[in-house]
Parts: C-alpha cells; structure tokens; sequence
C-alpha cells in the first residue's frame, strides 16, 4: 500500500466506513483498507445465420456484407482448403478485403498451442489490425484454434465462423467456447470469445466423411434427448437416412439443424459464460473427454459424446431414475446414426475415475446430465463405481466388447426395434475409419 492510501486508511474506521461512487467506479474506505470498485458488463449479440445459397457464391452477400471491408486473415481447415480452394480464393480476393490465407490442420491432434501461436504469428506477419477480422473455416478443431487466437491476439479481434463440419455447426457455431488441448486433457485452456457472426451453410457437409456426419449427430440426439421429445422422434425416423445423405437434398435437413441450433442457444443464452454449471448441454460431456483422451483421441468427439450419453442414461436405469426403454431408444437411434455403443476403452475403472476430473471442471460438483424420460433430464452428484459396473453391465452385459461396436442390445427392444433395424439393414455401415479399428 502506498503513503497516501495508508493515510486514508488509517483515518477511517469500521463505523465511518466512507462510499463515493462515480459511474461504475466506487470508492471504499474503512479502518482496514481503502478499495476501488469497478462493475461493467458487456453486452452480447451474435447470430447464426443460414444462407439461403451456397455461402462462396460471389452472388451470395453474407460473408461480404459481415466482412464489411475489414482486413482479413482467413483461417482456413487444410482439407477444406483442398476441397473448396477455388471458390475460397475467388470470393474471398474478389469480395473481401483479404490480407492472407493459413490452411491449419483439423483434427483433434491439432488442437494445440502450437496452431495457435501460428495464427497469432501469421496475424502479426500480415499486420491485422485491431479491426480487422479473423475468419474461421472448418470444422470444430478449426474454429476452436481459429477463435482462441482471435481472442487473444491484440488481446481480442473480430472473428467470423464459416463451419463446415456438422458439429461445428451444430454445436461449435451456435456457442461462445474456443478450447484447445494440453497436458492430455481435452480443451482444458480456452476462452470465452463470441464470434461476431457464424454463417451454417450446410452445402459443406456434401464432403465430410460420414463418420464424422455421424458425429455431429451425437450432438442433435443429446439436445433432443434432454429437451425435445418431438425432435427425438423424428431422428428415430430419419437419422440414417440424414447420415446417408449428408443431410442433402432433403427438405427435412435444414429443419432439423435450424432445431437443433436453436434448442442449444436456448439452452447457452441465460448462462453464456456457465456461472452456472448444472448444463443440459452437458449431456454426454463427462465420460467423453476422458474416453477421447483414453483412446489417444482416436474415438473422435462425437462418438465419444454417444457413448457417454449410453453410459449417463443407463446409470440413470441403474439409479431407478429412468425406464430402460428410454436406454433401448437411445442405441437404437445411436446405432442407426452409425454411431458406435460401445468401445473397450470404456472400462469402469476409467470412467469412475474420469468422474475426479469432471468434478474439478465443475467446481466440486458433479453436475452429471442423467434422462428421466425422453425429452426431460436431472442432474446427478453422487454416483458410486458399483453403479457404474452395473450400468456398464447393462450395456454389454458385463464384458467390454473388443470389437463390433454396432452390436445390438441384449434386452427387448420390440417397440423400436422395427423402423431401427430396418433402416440400418437397409444401409450396413461400413466399418474402415471406426474407432474399434485404430486401436492398438
Ligand atoms: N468450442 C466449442 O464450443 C465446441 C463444441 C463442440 C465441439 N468442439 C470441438 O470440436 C471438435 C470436433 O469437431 P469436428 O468433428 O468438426 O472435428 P474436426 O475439426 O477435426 O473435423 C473433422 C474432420 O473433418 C474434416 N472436415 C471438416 N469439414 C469438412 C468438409 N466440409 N469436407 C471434408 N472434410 C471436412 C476436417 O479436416 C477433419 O479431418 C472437437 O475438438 C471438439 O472438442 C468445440
């Protein structure tokens, strides 16, 4: 404390504690300290929009009406760079105000500080002001890399997300969260950084491999699950056709996604920044990073996300809290979105332990998203290791399965069974890029 706040303190005392206030700045003194107090908040307006045309048509405005003539470094998925370079490098030098391009890795070994540090590098390299405007293309490893350098660099600079993956626009696209990975963990250090506009243009998934399709159907189930009963029924009649499809040429396709985006935002707006950490968006997100770090991130996001979301409602079974034939709908439509149920990596030990670091990530409380039904969800604290083996014999009836992660459940499934396991004869996955696979 320096002389002249020292003298102020010592002359006041506790009962003539002394409060001036100018704006949002106030003045306290008291016999113990002198303090300054500043209260601002921040007002947060952002959309996600869905063009109503392929978003690199130079005829489509979006990008250049949001750009509004800000420099701009586009950050730029490598594989979606190769795919769509012309019309990016068309529209973007005819259209924008364009300084330079960065192609970046997109998978989850990528998500690093390294890739960030590279944007942050290639960002002073073309002198992007303060105004200028970071643009974000790909999928979620993409844009999350992409937006926490944008929110870092000159402490924070505009950025706009084109998401071309499904979970980046299902999910990544409608929130406020960049993260990377570090130490192991998944997307321990990040930040809360709002993109100032996130433009879904479906045309993108057309090219992105169906395992990852299926992942960003792991993120439409979990919302419907725990919020809406009518969406869930429709995925149970259209998932593998949508995976199929890469939801193209379907009129029923943007619905869902517009559904889907609009559930989550609903869900993200009242806690933008999670000061509360009970989170229906959590559902499938406790087990799941420790099973994507478990399987040296060869179980990709989504999957991980399905499978935690099998193993949060059968502990929910398990608990009395939920009927069995909301676990039997969840595989069913799981396994018709080709998602995997199962995976050796989900040993119970694993996930019991996994609990620790979730609890750390929550601020001492569990917080874990279990279904009561379909459409409705509760929030558990307490789960102990003999709920989680049972839950885990619930599934695969006590053994692990080392392979064939499509195997159907043991119980009846009659009331469901039917549209699921006609729609999946129907379309047999093809197994080459499964999880099951890469591991050692
Ligand atoms: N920040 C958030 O709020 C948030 C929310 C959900 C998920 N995530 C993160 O997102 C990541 C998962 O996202 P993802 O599934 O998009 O992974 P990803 O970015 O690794 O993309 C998956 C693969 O698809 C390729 N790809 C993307 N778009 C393509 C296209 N249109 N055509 C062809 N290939 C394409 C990528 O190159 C990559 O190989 C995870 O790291 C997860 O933690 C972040």
């Amino acid at each position: 404390m320096n002389r002249s706040s020292a003298t102020v303190a010592t002359r006041a005392t506790a009962e003539n504690c002394q409060r001036t206030a100018n704006g949002g700045v106030t003045l306290w003194a008291s016999d113990r300290e002198v303090r300054l107090e500043l209260a601002a908040t921040r007002h947060i307006r952002y959309a996600t929009v869905h063009p109503s045309g392929y978003v690199l048509d130079r005829t489509n405005p979006a990008l250049r009406d949001a750009a509004d003539g800000r420099p701009i470094l586009a950050v730029v998925d490598r594989q979606v760079y190769n795919l769509y370079k012309n019309d990016l490098q068309s529209y973007l030098a005819n259209e924008t105000n364009l300084c330079g391009i960065l192609p970046v890795d997109g998978s989850e070994h990528a998500k690093t500080w390294r890739a960030v540090q590279r944007i942050c590098e290639e960002a002073i390299r073309v002198q992007l002001p303060r105004d200028g405007l970071i643009l974000a293309v790909g999928g979620g490893v993409a844009l999350d890399v992409a937006g926490f350098a944008a929110s870092i660099f000159r402490r924070g600079v505009p950025y706009v997300r084109i998401p071309t993956s499904l979970i980046g626009m299902v999910d990544v696209g409608v929130g406020v969260k960049q993260g990377i990975n570090a130490g192991g963990k998944k997307s321990i250090i990040g930040a809360f950084y709002p993109a100032m506009l996130n433009i879904n243009d479906p045309t993108f998934l057309a090219t992105l491999p169906e395992r990852h399709i299926s992942g960003g159907m792991a993120e439409i189930i979990k919302m419907a699950l725990v919020r809406d009963v009518q969406l869930f029924e429709e995925l149970e009649c259209r998932a593998s056709e949508l995976v199929c499809r890469r939801f193209q040429n379907n009129p029923d396709a943007g619905n869902i996604l517009v559904r889907a985006e609009q559930l989550m935002m609903e869900e993200l707006q009242p806690n933008l920044f999670e000061l509360e950490l009970q989170r229906l968006p959590d559902f499938g997100h406790s087990f799941s990073p420790a099973i994507e770090a478990a399987s040296r991130w060869s179980i990709n996001h989504g999957e991980a996300v399905a499978l935690d979301m099998l193993i949060s409602t059968a502990v929910s079974v398990v608990k009395g809290l939920c009927e069995q034939h909301v676990l039997d709908r969840l595989w069913n439509l799981l396994f018709s979105a080709r998602l995997p149920t199962s995976h050796p990596v989900c040993k119970p030990r694993l996930l019991f332990d996994s609990l620790r670091g979730m609890r750390a990530h929550r601020a001492g409380n569990l917080n874990l998203v279990a279904p009561t039904s379909v459409g409705c969800a509760t929030f558990l604290q307490e789960i102990t290791v003999g709920e989680i083996s049972s839950a885990a014999t619930l599934l695969w009836g006590g053994e692990i399965v080392n392979a064939g992660i499509t195997r159907r459940p043991r119980w009846d499934t009659s009331a469901v069974r039917t549209v699921a396991t006609r729609r999946v004869r129907s379309s047999p996955r093809t197994l080459p890029d499964t999880p099951i696979r890469r591991i050692a």
